[in-house]
């Protein structure tokens, strides 16, 4: 484990060069160091009720991989761009992982990437670490007081509001196996829905954490086949699972994908109570599709509806047996899709909603587990765009089945879209989104402001941050605390 001074210290990464490795070339290469960036310059005019903090976690492998590198595999860190009296500053911080503790300790990368994750360091390299590396990479949220670095492959990571790492959390020993980077959390109600996988049986869990941190009801699920399942859907009394067969298949490890399109398995929606039991789960035949990412779920009489980024055939490309050089994550993008289950007829269906595609699809979490009107995503409309590379920010008016867009141009990245609310405002859209975009021609990131009632008008205030953030996953925006 790390001594507390280990930790006061400031990491420096030692990649060097992209190695022949995709998933590290331009602006997925690392940065090298943890800053700290007070008064940031800032283009047009930021928002007087715009106070708080906008995280945002992403891989960033601090030691040259061992192998093919995924971008899913690097070291968690997070990228703060805190909102005071006018100011804008930027801080950023690796999740201190108890692996890359270890790898710090040596100097050296000891875990190889998820596409050979079985090929496990020794206990003699790893000691207390364990033998799979967490790197909390993912997401960032705050529940009952807690900030949590997610990563779905094992405990949540708590880490404070200046960014530095506490330690793996298990809500006192209460959550057994991993947890979801996409837990729900109820405005309303302030309980936490969550859920984890497993590569072995129970191959689900699902468990609600109450309003104070405690974790007080967990459901152990069967699932005909272990499957990568990255969120879930909540209305006020349901929690909604989508089985879908995207499938973990270890015996194709070091033959191809680790996790397989396998739609001969078909796809289910699994509805239950929030607080209910194995037996109350009911689960409903629908069109084989996998979703990454749900909007808002709701509940409408016997009806249950939701909306989704809906892939026909995933492919994240955890492959070790792709050349070194090549591509392994193969262009098969999502695109909005409306789902509905009918308890009463006992069917479900679904349909697309636009051709565009996009993912890192977000909402007014104030809206979440009741309908949503307004829906954001990021998208591609530029040529030649890769799978997550998007250049276009989107809002639909569900109840206009309108579409309004910013595209950040040919040079743009967008990454995933942030709702902050105006602390003023009382429509679902009276708000800002807020988005890194890195822009290729100054090899730069800006935090870009825009009024999410006219997302078309493109950003009223641009944050230029002291240096790129490198490409990443997902945010959350943290309120400065009111009284
Ligand atoms: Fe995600």
């Amino acid at each position: 484990m790390p001594s507390s001074t280990a930790r006061a210290e400031r990491i420096v990464g030692t990649v060097t060069n992209a190695g022949n490795q995709p998933d590290l070339v331009g602006n997925r290469f690392p940065v090298a160091d943890e800053i700290d960036a007070a008064n940031c310059p800032v283009t047009g005019e930021l928002p007087e009720g715009l106070r708080g903090t906008f995280v945002r976690n992403g891989p960033n492998p601090a030691f040259e991989p061992i192998g093919r590198y995924n971008a899913l595999d690097g070291d968690g860190m997070l990228h703060g761009i805190t909102f005071g009296d006018g100011t804008v500053s930027y801080r950023n911080r690796w999740v201190r992982s108890r692996g890359l503790d270890v790898e710090l300790a040596r100097g050296e990368a000891i875990y190889p990437g998820l596409g050979d994750v079985m090929n496990f360091p020794s206990r003699e390299l790893t000691g207390d670490a364990g033998p799979v590396k967490n790197p909390a990479n993912t997401h960032v949220i705050e529940h009952a007081g807690r900030w949590l670095a997610l990563w779905e492959g094992g405990l949540p990571t708590e880490v404070t509001r200046g960014l530095d790492t506490v330690d793996e959390y298990d809500f006192d020993g209460r959550l057994r196996g991993a947890m979801t980077a996409h837990p729900r959390l109820d405005p309303r109600t302030g309980e936490l829905l969550l859920f984890g996988y497993s590569l072995f049986e129970p191959y689900l869990r699902y468990h609600v954490v109450d309003a104070d941190g405690t974790l007080s009801h967990s459901v152990d699920i069967d699932l005909p086949a272990p499957v990568m399942m990255h969120d879930m859907v909540m209305t006020e009394h349901h929690a909604v699972f989508l089985d879908s067969p995207f499938v973990f298949d270890l015996a194709n490890l070091g033959k191809g994908p680790m996790v397989r399109w396998m739609p001969e398995h078909g796809a289910r929606i699994g509805v239950m109570p929030r607080r209910g039991t194995a037996d109350e789960l009911r689960w409903f035949e629908i069109e084989p599709g996998h979703v990454q990412h749900f909007w808002s779920g709701w509940a409408d009489g016997d009806r249950i509806e939701f909306h989704g980024c809906r892939y026909d055939n995933p492919d994240f490309g955890i492959d070790n047996t792709t050349e070194l050089g090549q591509r392994s994550a193969k262009d098969h993008n999502a695109r909005p899709a409306r789902f509905w289950v009918d308890l009463a007829t006992g069917t479900a269906d679904w349909e697309p909603m636009d051709d565009l595609e996009g993912d890192f699809n977000r909402i007014n979490p104030a809206y979440d587990g009741v309908s949503v009107r307004y829906l954001y995503m990021s998208a591609f409309t530029e040529p030649d765009r890769h799978l997550g590379d998007f250049d276009a920010i989107v809002k639909y008016d569900d109840e206009l089945a309108e579409r309004t867009l910013w595209s950040a141009g040919p040079s743009g990245h967008v990454g995933e879209s942030v709702f902050a609310a105006d602390p003023a405002g009382t429509a679902e859209d009276d708000g800002w989104l807020l988005n890194a975009v890195y822009d290729d021609d100054r090899d730069a990131t800006d935090l870009v402001v825009l009024d999410a009632r006219d997302v078309a008008a493109g950003p009223i205030a641009r944050v230029h941050l002291p240096r790129r953030m490198p490409f990443g996953f997902h945010a959350n925006w943290f309120p400065e605390a009111r009284s």
